[in-house]
């Protein structure tokens, strides 16, 4: 099992879409021959990547259900062995025939900001580092991706970001070329390094796997104005950029309209499928993870 989280302190920089888009894609790639298992952890409260994977509906039930992560670690807390299923969220293949790249299976774990908000006055950092620990070893025979979207804003009182960040093996960075999105970044690393502070004997501190540029439009003065200042704050502090990108598009922006109904990744990505591929290939390789498109 491998978890990447997706993580920008600043908001809007598209971290619920990739999310979105990465969890789509590495669900139609095979591994060993079989198709592999997704999760998709949604930490805001905003819930818009489970929304857009699940609908409003499905995901207000869940909420109303008690299906959230708090209430799955409240469990964990309490017990040793708890059945992690009634608290993943399924979304089925979409069977409709002759359907090209149809939208395939996945799993979603969603939090709700009640149930967050209790958790996090509730739980210590000591309990924290037990949780994520008991979290991670349930998850891990069940899943062989899993993508984790975190909220903006988060500091060392939103414990469930903190888990999020304990759960990941990789951490990857969307950002815009633009002077706010970069002027954000160094506090974006600085919360990643805090991290290391709550870490434990035997923690493995998360990778950075690298910056994606997302609402790229290489053509732009903008662009070329700000690559220059981006590519010298990755080399400095050892980040790699992406290759690929993501173009700013309307198709790309309504990819996530949860009142839009797509069954397949071409219905989704439309004109951009090629970028949001080329992205997801990116990732994999870079993870070490050698798949065959389905
Ligand atoms: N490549 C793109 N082209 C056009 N619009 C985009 C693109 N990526 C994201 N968007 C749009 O930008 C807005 C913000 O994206 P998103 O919600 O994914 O960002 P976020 O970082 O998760 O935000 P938050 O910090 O609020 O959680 C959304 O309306 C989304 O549809
Ligand atoms: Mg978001």
């Amino acid at each position: 099992m491998k978890s990447v989280a997706v993580y920008n302190n600043k908001g809007g920089v598209g971290k619920s879409t990739i999310s979105l888009f990465l969890a789509d894609f590495f669900a139609t790639m095979k591994l060993a021959g079989k198709l592999s298992r997704i999760l998709v952890i949604d930490l805001d409260a905003q819930n818009s990547s489970s929304n857009a994977l699940l609908g409003i509906k499905t995901v207000s039930e869940a909420r109303l259900n008690k299906q959230t992560i708090s209430h799955l670690l409240f469990k964990l807390a309490l017990k040793e062995k708890t059945d992690p299923d009634p608290f993943l969220i399924k979304r089925l293949k979409n069977t409709t025939p002759n359907r090209k790249k149809p939208l395939c299976e996945l799993s979603v774990m969603m939090t709700d900001r009640m149930n967050s908000l209790s958790f996090e006055k509730k739980c210590t950092k000591t309990g924290l580092k037990v949780l994520s620990k008991k979290l991670k070893s349930l998850l891990n025979e069940k899943f062989d991706f899993i993508f984790i979207d975190l909220p903006a804003n988060i500091d060392e009182r939103n414990k469930l970001s903190q888990l999020g960040l304990m759960l990941s093996d990789y951490i990857l960075i969307p950002t815009e070329p633009s002077r706010i999105a970069i002027n954000s970044l160094p506090d974006t690393l600085k919360n990643i390094q805090s991290i290391s502070q709550l870490s434990q004997k035997n923690f493995q501190e998360p990778g950075l796997i690298g910056l994606l540029l997302n609402k790229t439009d290489k053509r732009t003065k903008q662009y070329k104005l700000h690559n220059k200042d981006l590519s010298e704050f990755a080399a400095s502090n050892e980040i790699s950029i992406f290759k690929n990108f993501l173009p700013h598009s309307s198709t790309l922006c309504s990819a996530s309209d949860d009142s839009i109904s797509f069954g397949s990744l071409k219905d989704r990505y439309d004109n951009n499928y090629e970028h949001v591929r080329k992205v997801s290939m990116e990732l994999a390789g870079k993870i070490g993870f050698q798949v065959s498109k389905k």
